[in-house]
């Protein structure tokens, strides 16, 4: 917008108490840009008295390096003028007279005057919201660093209990206590790799899930290894925070170990598909074998079926266990995470 300043006089006087009254620094260049108004805030951010602005070349307050495409610069403005920031994208710099610098903000403003053509410029020293943003994205690395830090201990302290039953197990006879020890261990190794994608990611509060998946399928795959049994996993880009992570991991942690420990019983061989998806705050998981089925009335809840109920109500989510259109086993959780 080209503003036009016709009446002589008192509006020229309204328009220099206006200009002082602003609360940034404010200038009037002219075509050849010598300063022909400043107010006290310029004065005061380019040290240099009224008397000595007045007249001057405005590229005088441009540092060196960048002073001799300023009057190009000038001279393309005033061939399309109009209301604009200066030097969009840039880092735009200011110069003091002791010959320091400092960053600053510049709009741009054309004005027609009887005079001929003017740009009225508004500046702001950015030097405080320069430092405040330096200060705010050092404290973010730092909380990054810090998080990133957690998550690996709690890896590595997770990983000791996780070697401490596996050497448990291997020191009992009896291969069922053997087995529920090495049950204990696959659920520790669940939530410890959830804090191992977290401190290997680049964000520390979130996990992508389909990885995640993926690992965790290797995991329990190769410690069961029975080579009848493919698992796939269809994950997307879904992505979890941290305690959803964590207890859907152990949701999918059971269900694929019912599934690799009760649906190829018969010496089949089969398929396990595990699947997870999210749309905007619905989260969906699921975990469908081909095996033998689950029986209609089973006798009761293990400690797998225990904990998945539990984890479910955690989350505020529903899960259900049936028969799958392939005729095994479908388990299936969903819930809702802020988004
Ligand atoms: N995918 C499946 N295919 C066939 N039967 C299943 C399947 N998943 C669960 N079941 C049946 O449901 C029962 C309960 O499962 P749950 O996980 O609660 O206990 P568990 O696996 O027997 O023991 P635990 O989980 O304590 O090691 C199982 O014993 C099994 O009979
Ligand atoms: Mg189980």
């Amino acid at each position: 917008m080209v503003r036009r300043v016709t009446t002589p006089q008192r509006s020229d006087e309204r328009f220099r108490l206006a200009i002082e009254a602003a609360p940034t620094g404010m200038m009037l260049v002219d075509r050849e840009g010598r300063i022909a108004l400043v107010n006290t805030e310029v004065e005061k951010l380019f040290g240099y008295p009224r008397a000595e602005l007045m007249g001057m070349s405005v590229d005088m307050l441009v540092p060196e390096r960048f002073r001799a495409s300023h009057p190009t610069t000038r001279t393309n403005f005033f061939e399309s003028p109009a209301a604009r920031p200066m030097g969009a994208g840039r880092d735009l710099f200011g110069l003091r007279k002791d010959g320091t610098e400092m960053p600053i903000e510049i709009g741009l403003n054309p004005l027609e005057t009887p005079e001929g053509w003017f740009v009225l410029s508004s500046i702001v020293d950015i030097t405080e919201r320069q430092r405040a943003a330096e200060h705010m994205a050092r404290s973010l690395r730092e909380k990054e660093t810090l998080l990133r830090e957690i998550h690996h201990q709690v890896k590595n302290n997770l990983q000791v209990i996780s070697s401490l039953l596996r050497l448990q197990s291997s020191r009992v006879e009896d291969p069922r206590w053997a087995a529920l020890l090495e049950e204990s261990q696959a659920r520790v190794d669940a939530i410890a790799l959830v804090h191992e994608r977290l401190y290997l990611a680049d964000d520390v509060a979130r996990v992508d899930f389909s990885s995640y998946l993926e690992e965790l399928a290797r995991n329990l795959s190769s410690a069961f290894a029975d080579a009848r049994v493919v698992i796939v996993v269809h994950a997307g880009g879904a992505e979890l925070p941290v305690d959803c992570a964590i207890s859907c991991g152990l949701v999918v942690n059971e269900l694929l170990t019912n599934a690799l420990k009760h649906a190829f019983t018969d010496g089949r061989s089969g398929r396990v598909a595990v699947r997870a998806s999210r749309q905007a705050e619905a989260v969906e998981i699921e975990v469908e074998d081909d095996g033998v089925g689950i029986e209609d009335n089973p006798t009761g809840d293990g400690m797998g079926l225990t904990l998945i109920k539990a984890l479910a109500r955690q989350l505020g989510g529903a899960f259900s266990l049936g028969r799958s259109s392939v005729c095994g086993t479908i388990g299936r959780l969903s819930f809702a995470v802020p988004s």
